[in-house]
């Protein structure tokens, strides 16, 4: 009965992963996924992780039940505050309503889910380009998917007329996908100024923001300044949706730990919301896994641990940061031809190059490098040591 099952093609992101594992050259290297490695390539747990899954092992009164549906109590408040801010008067008003769930994608369908049920718009708008994934999670939601304009390859920074014009031609009430700070794959984020021009527009029109906020602390290093997009548009006292992932910046990736939380207007309209929200949840996969969300509230709720870790953070934004002005360097000792600038200007995990699908298949081809086909690597994936080898592969591609 399942003879006519056509082989699907691997994911974007992902199989650039599967494709990597095959290669058995030693120089290979992965830019692929966006997932941190140290100096020496290797994956990295926080020590910070390390020593709550300690304590965790050793409190002899954990058990292993059921969490409730809408996940572990004290990691959704630590998660709403992590986001919100301490001083957020939604959440003192009690406003925002906030769900355990599978990791960002999971945090972005459940959202979705919930806003196809309950919304009276069926239309986002995501950017174009944005993270493969949004499409998809968004349209098997049910949700009418279109894009609006946000970078420009000529300039490798942002088109911000063409994306006010395509948010003012958008129908009113229409939902928004906004990423909160080190936009995937891009990696050019609006200023501030230009975030409060998106606000002021959004909210003029009651276009609805969906935040993904997949780096917070990632993309400066500071957890508070990367959260202020969020915060613009929960201190003007309207609706948002905020997705929350754990992954990248406590590197709990295989985790699955993420957060939802919708602002809502009142107290009472966020408990109703909270009701609908367990009825998503509950046919999709009950209720979310207890480890990562406890080594979360663990770290979050106590004050020596969560300073480790804001330490631990930015020293990975840090590396990122210096591997930049590497592989910069690198291209401009070799005279490279183009610009690279964008290279150091560009923000958090991904540079997006500019380099066509031609150029990156022959660097795997010839370099055994592998990145997505976009052209976006992870400079979460370098090092030091791999920095030449990528450079010799970019030099190569463009002087071909
Ligand atoms: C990425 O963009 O590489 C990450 O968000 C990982 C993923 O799931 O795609």
């Amino acid at each position: 009965v399942f003879d006519h099952v056509v082989r699907a093609p691997e994911d974007p992101i992902l199989g650039v992963t599967v494709a990597y594992n095959k290669d058995p050259s030693p120089a290979k290297l992965n830019l692929g996924v966006g997932a941190y490695r140290t100096e020496e390539g290797k994956p990295l747990v926080l020590n910070v992780v390390r020593r709550a899954e300690q304590m965790l092992v050793n409190d002899s009164s954990r058990v292993k039940e059921y969490l409730p549906i809408v996940g572990l109590a004290d990691f959704n408040k630590l998660s709403a505050k992590l986001i919100l801010g301490a001083d957020s008067p939604a959440i003192q008003e009690n406003r925002v309503t906030t769900v355990q769930c599978l990791s960002g994608t999971g945090s972005l369908r459940v959202g979705a889910e919930f806003l196809a049920r309950h919304y009276h718009q069926h239309t986002i708008y995501i950017p174009l380009p944005t993270w493969g994934n949004h499409t998809k999670v968004f349209g098997l939601a049910g949700l009418s998917v279109k894009t609006y304009r946000y970078y420009d390859p000529a300039t490798r920074g942002l088109n911000f007329e063409g994306l006010l014009e395509d948010l003012r031609s958008a129908p009113s009430g229409a939902i928004v996908l906004l990423h909160a700070c080190a936009h995937n794959p891009t990696g050019v984020d609006p200023t501030t100024h230009q975030w409060e021009q998106i606000r002021q527009l959004m909210r003029s029109k009651a276009l609805l923001p969906f935040f993904d906020s997949a780096y917070q602390g990632f993309a400066s290093g500071n957890l508070d300044a990367d959260a202020e997009s969020v915060r613009m548009f929960v201190r003007d006292g309207g609706e948002c949706l905020v997705a929350q992932s754990f992954a990248k910046n406590m590197g709990l990736y295989g985790e699955r730990v993420g957060a939802l939380s919708i602002v809502c207007r009142t107290a009472d309209v966020a408990g109703r919301v909270e009701s609908q929200l367990k009825l998503v949840i509950r046919p999709m996969y009950s209720n979310p896994p207890i480890h990562g969300a406890s080594i979360v509230s663990t770290i979050l709720k106590d004050r020596t641990m969560f300073q480790e870790w804001t330490i631990e953070l930015k020293a990975m934004a840090d590396r990122i940061i210096s591997m930049r002005q590497q592989l910069f360097d690198a291209l401009r000792g070799r005279g490279t031809p183009g610009d690279w600038s964008h290279i150091i200007k560009q923000i958090g995990m991904f540079t997006f190059t500019g380099l066509n699908s031609e150029q990156v298949a022959f660097m795997r081809n010839e370099y055994h490098i592998y990145m997505t086909s976009d052209g976006r690597i992870s400079m979460a994936g370098l090092s030091s040591r791999t920095v030449p080898h990528l450079a010799d592969a970019i030099h190569a591609a463009v002087t071909r």
